[in-house]
């Protein structure tokens, strides 16, 4: 039987998280595109840094992406870490790199190396606009901490607008998502990827409708019929 489902490019679905056992458990439930981290989502795990960036390498497949933060600050500092990052895979690995002036720099020399880049910690559309010209191919505005500030879902759109209209490759991986509107918003307005927590990923999947509805059909059918299942044994 031929499915009606055409495949195509959807927007990638990232997890933003370092704990391995929610991940395997997400990467099972959902069509996951890889997974982000940063130097605090890390030190989470109460985990050896090295330990947990192995077990990240080892469950993902090789097409799907992984991204980690640099931790030195100044340019030279985040250009070593760079390529030591880009060394921990074959392909699809990202260095994210915050939108500082030592980072701006770093982006463009990581950029002329071939290596992968996320431009991080965008608080405005014009930082990530001006990463992107450096040469970023991911950028991660700060949804949450950006409503701290202002509307964050609404730059982002614009951060979104002013990439389509100047022809620009670099894709938007909305980040710093606090619950599942935020989220929402963003896929409906055309987002290419968002990061999101395990605890929102779960929040968008479950709902106690969907259960009781699933209890009523399964006693419905058990009164009706005896048994639990449609065929017949
Ligand atoms: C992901 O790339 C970001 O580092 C992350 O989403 C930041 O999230 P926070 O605002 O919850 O720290």
């Amino acid at each position: 039987m031929e499915s009606a489902r055409k495949e195509g490019i959807y927007m990638e679905l990232i997890i933003d998280s370092s704990d391995i056992q929610s991940i395997k458990e997400l990467n099972e439930l959902l069509t996951i595109k890889g997974v982000t981290t940063n130097p605090t989502i890390i030190t989470k795990s109460q985990r050896p840094a090295e330990d947990v960036i192995q077990d990240l390498v080892d469950l993902l497949d090789d097409d799907q992406l992984l991204f980690i933060q640099a931790v030195q600050t100044d340019t030279a500092g985040i250009i070593e870490e760079a390529k030591y990052i880009a060394s921990l895979r074959k392909k699809n690995t990202y260095v994210k790199i915050p939108v500082t002036h030592e980072g701006l720099k770093a982006i463009k020399e990581v950029h002329k190396l071939g290596i992968g880049i996320l431009a991080t910690a965008i608080y405005t559309a014009d930082q990530g606009f001006l990463a992107a010209m450096n040469g970023a191919d991911y950028l991660a505005p700060y949804v949450n901490r950006m409503d701290n500030y202002g509307d964050g879902v609404q730059n982002v759109v614009e951060l979104i607008e002013m990439l389509k209209v100047n022809n620009m490759p670099t894709k938007v991986v909305a980040a710093s998502f606090k619950n599942t509107r935020q989220v929402h918003e963003l896929i409906h307005a055309g987002i290419q990827a968002v990061t999101i927590p395990v605890d929102v990923a779960f929040n968008m999947i479950n709902h106690p409708g969907t259960t009781i509805a699933v209890d009523e059909f399964s006693a419905n059918w058990q009164k009706a019929y005896g048994r639990n299942t449609l065929v017949k044994k």
